[in-house]
């Protein structure tokens, strides 16, 4: 049974004439020519569409295009005040409406930053360089969750997939399995702590960080506090938590915390591989932020791939983008890219608080080729609904099996042409026959063997995986998601729905653990769950549970 909408809030009046909001897309002239420009375009199979910046090429000849489009596009982001928002973002104005503050996660990159961002990164190069020096920590525990964790998981992956001394474990999710299994074996002695989280109020951060502290006690570890590390915007919240001032690395409250990789929270790469990881990541973002910035809007990759994902989502009607990294190393760049989109552009109101009145953010969804080719490509290739796909793969690979790579490199062309071009029932048919195939054999196989085709994507290749061309990557979607939004009139900045569920947890977590009596306005099923699984936790507590309950 469906329920009924919410009634519509009143709209929002009182300061906006303070707020520069953005027009309503749909009311916009040049999004009606942006929209019909689109609608009448097409791939051009035969012209080579390429931007190259960072080490990255970027072949955008998947994508729809014509001549009137590109003009209507420039239209477009005229009118959207492309400029002007760029300048707010780069500049560390006010980008962030609704949370009231800049989004100044280029900042943190810069190549000659604020006095205070460049104490703060030696202090964290100090701190590895201490303890190389002492040759200390040869477990290290990185605890955190969403933006405090897949960049980093990303970028160990990606640099530290041969091994490393120190063995990087990680632990997000509040699952207790998660937190068990990581401690299991480890020398508490030799074991490093990393907090990472801009709040210090995450539930699943500070939880497992709590069974961390417990088990360094347990272990008899001296003075446990000392080996644990905390990266925040809430320094005094660490140190409530009996974290020394030396082991707390500040982030700033105008960082978003899936735009935080570029801060200290990435010191775990640094103690398993290198600080230098850490600031060539950071120089290949500064180089995407200045091409970003100055980069004319034909030749400017971020605005290019957030102009067709725009058109794919909005006009052509596709509701979810494929990632699929041709590297094994870059697995985490799925989840990454998911929490980057997702949360910045799964918002379906505009500044003003108005409906969009057009689909945003599409579902990110991906895994590595050519194992996705074996899970779910079949559905890229003949499924009803299809979905355009970021290719991404390295011209050149660290590892000496020529072979290999040739094969990773034909796999990721093969799967992008068959998307693009497809196959007529034609061509099937021909090769039924030439198969050997009778005539009705040959025509009724046919049509299960052709593909649509003309299915958009992305390639993007990097020259080597090296830490500037992976920081490079990682800020062409920072800005592409940047552009979209802006496109949409939305904020990407926020992620008010998250925090809604946060409450809700916090108020059921009350009721199941028997603090409080469940509140009246719960929906009869969360009532009965609630219920039941409040019972079997106090009995379990009071040790009246069997092992069948
Ligand atoms: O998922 C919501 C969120 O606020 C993310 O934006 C953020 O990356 C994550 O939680 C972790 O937050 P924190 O770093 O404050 O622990």
């Amino acid at each position: 049974m469906r329920t009924s909408p919410m009634p519509c809030p009143p709209p929002y009046t009182e300061n906006t004439d303070t707020v520069a909001l953005p027009a309503e897309l749909a009311a916009m002239p040049q999004w009606s020519e942006f929209s019909a420009a689109a609608q009448s375009a097409s791939i051009q199979t035969n012209a080579l569409r390429v931007i190259n910046v960072a080490g990255i090429a970027l072949d955008i000849s998947g994508q729809v295009t014509s001549p009137r489009l590109v003009n209507a596009t420039a239209q477009l982001l005229q009118a959207r005040h492309l400029d002007q928002a760029r300048s707010t973002l780069l500049q560390g104005g006010i980008s962030n409406l609704t949370e009231d503050r800049p989004a100044w996660h280029t900042a943190l990159r810069a190549p000659a930053p604020a006095e205070d961002i460049a104490f703060e990164r030696e202090r964290m190069n100090a701190f590895v360089r201490l303890a190389d020096s002492e040759r200390r920590w040869r477990n290290i525990i990185h605890i955190g969750i969403g933006g405090s964790d897949w960049g980093v998981r990303l970028s160990v992956n990606a640099f530290g997939y041969a091994g490393a001394w120190r063995q990087v474990h990680f632990v997000a999710n509040i699952d207790g399995h998660a937190m068990q299994g990581c401690l299991a074996g480890l020398d508490p002695h030799d074991t490093l702590v990393v907090l990472a989280s801009k709040s210090f109020t995450t539930a699943e951060t500070l939880q497992n960080g709590q069974r961390a502290l417990e088990w360094l006690l347990a272990s008899g570890v001296k003075n446990p506090h000392s080996q644990i590390v905390a990266i925040t915007a809430k320094p005094q919240l660490a140190k409530q938590w009996g974290i020394p001032d030396s082991n707390i690395f500040r982030l700033w409250d105008w960082v978003g915390g899936r735009f935080s990789l570029w801060s200290a929270v990435n010191l775990t790469t640094a103690l398993a591989i290198s600080v230098d990881i850490v600031a060539g990541m950071q120089a290949g973002a500064a180089a995407m932020d200045s091409h970003f910035n100055t980069a004319p809007i034909a030749e400017n990759a971020p605005v290019q791939m957030a102009v067709s994902g725009v058109i794919n989502r909005s006009l052509l009607g596709y509701g979810s983008l494929n990632i699929a990294p041709y590297d094994f190393r870059l697995a985490n760049l799925v989840p990454y890219i998911q929490q980057l989109e997702m949360e910045s552009l799964g918002k379906s109101v505009n500044l003003a608080g108005d409906p969009v009145g057009v689909p945003t953010g599409p579902a990110v969804w991906g895994m590595p080729g050519t194992d996705a080719q074996h899970t779910f490509f079949q559905w890229l290739h003949q499924g009803s609904d299809g979905a355009p796909v970021d290719f991404i793969v390295c011209q050149d690979p660290d590892h000496t099996w020529t072979n290999h790579h040739q094969s990773l490199l034909a796999n990721c062309l093969a799967q992008r042409e068959a998307l693009l071009k497809g196959k007529s029932y034609d061509s099937a048919l021909h090769e039924n026959l030439q198969a050997g195939m009778a005539l009705p054999q040959a025509q009724w196989l046919a049509k299960h063997r052709m593909h649509a085709g003309g299915r958009p994507s992305n390639l993007l290749v990097l020259s080597r995986l090296s830490p500037y061309t992976l920081g490079a990557l990682l800020a062409l979607y920072e800005h592409k998601v940047f552009v979209q939004a802006l496109i949409w009139g939305i904020n990407p900045f926020d992620q008010w729905g998250v925090e809604y569920g946060k409450v809700l947890a916090t108020d059921i977590l009350q009721a199941i653990s028997g603090q409080k009596v469940p509140n009246q306005a719960h929906d009869a099923s969360t009532a009965h769950w609630i219920e039941l699984f409040s019972s079997s936790q106090q009995r379990r507590s009071s040790g009246a549970c069997s092992d069948n309950d």
